[in-house]
């Protein structure tokens, strides 16, 4: 099998490192980075410790608006389709990237692989929701991370080629987990105690475009009674600085740049809580046992609200900061997402879909039940 791999914002290139090495255990693959973000720490940072290959070209499209950024995507893998002619497209998650990859392949009447199938946060002014919901019905294969994201599918009519695999992120987590233990000195270079700082990330357009949201959060955050790290997302340092908010930010809260996936992971699995507007740091604070505090008023990971790890709370800023304060009850999480073999999942499903044909477009829906992890205790 051939499979061209779509990635290009920093989520993506994580999701990669493991689903990457599954592809090619297999077969071929081409791998095109969109240049959807292109500073080294949010791009090559993620290839150098993850060891994720080198892609095979990089489109550079760089920052615009939506559309002229998914358009330049668009025909830039167009081409890249029409000269290598792979057997398969394959896109991770909800960004421009995703959606041009998904127009592509569906024009172009190439399989469209999708990881990260069937969320929803059922919030239409979010510009990552509108992706999911074009890209989930332009695909042939959804690998959906939990049962509820197979039945948000089901009930939009998508019920073939849908395979509950579990989360990509998981199986990251797992595997990096112990060398960020290993390697990573953060909590000395940031002079940081174990469970006696908070760790926070902004980056989503409805929190940071808007001069009193943004800074209602950061008078949430003010109120946490430990110090908090915030690294910085440049949409959201570049909207600080323009809101004249950035001398505050920086006297109120530990703001570094934008942290390696090691140094992060570390911070998150040793804060005493995590304060995010990030969809994957939702569910990485599940799998570490640190307690999320989501600045949105909805998520797409829906299993981590449920089992009272995740706690809502927009961008208020009293609700932020008595979440910051108050005691979080410790019990163990489950484990919605998967038993940490997603990838190796995805590349078996795509071999037999495109070498073996084993799985028709009139097929039933096939995996539709989750695999997880044998104990039921926390695994980490
Ligand atoms: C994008 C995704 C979002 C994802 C996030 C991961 C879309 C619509 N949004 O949001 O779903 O959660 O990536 O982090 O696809 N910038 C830089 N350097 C970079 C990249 C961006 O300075 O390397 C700045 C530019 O000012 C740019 C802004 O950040 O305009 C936003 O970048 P963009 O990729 O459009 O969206 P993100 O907010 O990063
Ligand atoms: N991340 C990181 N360094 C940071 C912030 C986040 O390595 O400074 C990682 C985080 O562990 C997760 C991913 O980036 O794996 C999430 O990316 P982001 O929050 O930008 O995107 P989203 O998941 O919201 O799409």
């Amino acid at each position: 099998m051939h499979i061209c791999t779509i990635v290009g914002a920093r989520p993506q290139f994580v999701k990669a490192a493991v689903v990457s090495p599954a592809i090619r255990q297999r077969g071929q693959e081409t791998l095109v980075h969109t240049g959807q973000h292109y500073d080294e720490e949010l791009s090559d940072v993620f290839f150098e410790e993850l060891d994720i290959p080198m892609p095979a070209y990089n489109l550079e499209v760089g920052s615009d608006s939506h559309g002229a950024q998914t358009a330049a995507m668009i025909e830039g893998i167009e081409s890249i389709v029409e000269d290598v002619s792979p057997d398969a497209i394959l896109l991770y998650g909800d960004t421009n990237s995703t959606l041009a990859g998904a127009i592509v392949g569906s024009k172009m009447d190439v399989t469209v692989a999708h990881v990260e199938g069937g969320l929803r946060s059922y919030d239409r002014q979010m510009p990552e929701e509108v992706n999911r919901v074009l890209t989930d019905h332009a695909t042939d294969l959804s690998f959906v991370p939990s049962i509820r994201a197979a039945n948000n599918l089901d009930t939009e009519g998508v019920t073939s080629g849908v395979h509950v695999t579990g989360d990509v992120m998981y199986d990251v987590l797992l595997q990096a987990r112990a060398h960020a233990r290993r390697t990573s000195r953060i909590l000395d270079r940031l002079e940081l105690e174990a469970g006696a700082f908070v760790l926070a990330t902004v980056h989503r357009a409805a929190n940071t475009d808007d001069e009193t949201t943004l800074a209602g959060i950061l008078d949430g955050l003010s109120g946490s009674p430990y110090p908090v790290v915030f690294p910085v997302h440049p949409r959201t340092e570049s909207r600080l600085r323009s809101f004249d908010l950035w001398d505050r930010a920086t006297s109120e809260l530990e703001v570094v740049d934008p942290l390696g996936y090691l140094d992060f992971v570390r911070l998150l699995e040793t804060a005493d809580r995590v304060a995010t507007d990030s969809g994957g740091v939702q569910k990485e604070a599940l799998f570490v046992e640190t307690p999320c505090i989501t600045l949105r008023r909805e998520t797409e990971w829906v299993e981590t609200v449920a089992c009272g790890w995740n706690e809502l709370v927009g961008a208020d800023p009293d609700l932020l900061s008595s979440a910051l304060c108050r005691e979080r009850d410790h019990q163990s999480p489950p484990t919605p997402y998967g038993d940490g073999n997603a990838a190796e999942r995805i590349g078996e499903l795509l071999e037999a879909y495109l070498d073996d044909d084993v799985v028709s477009q009139d097929a039933p829906p096939t995996v539709r039940s989750l695999p997880t992890p044998k104990s039921s205790k926390s695994k980490l």
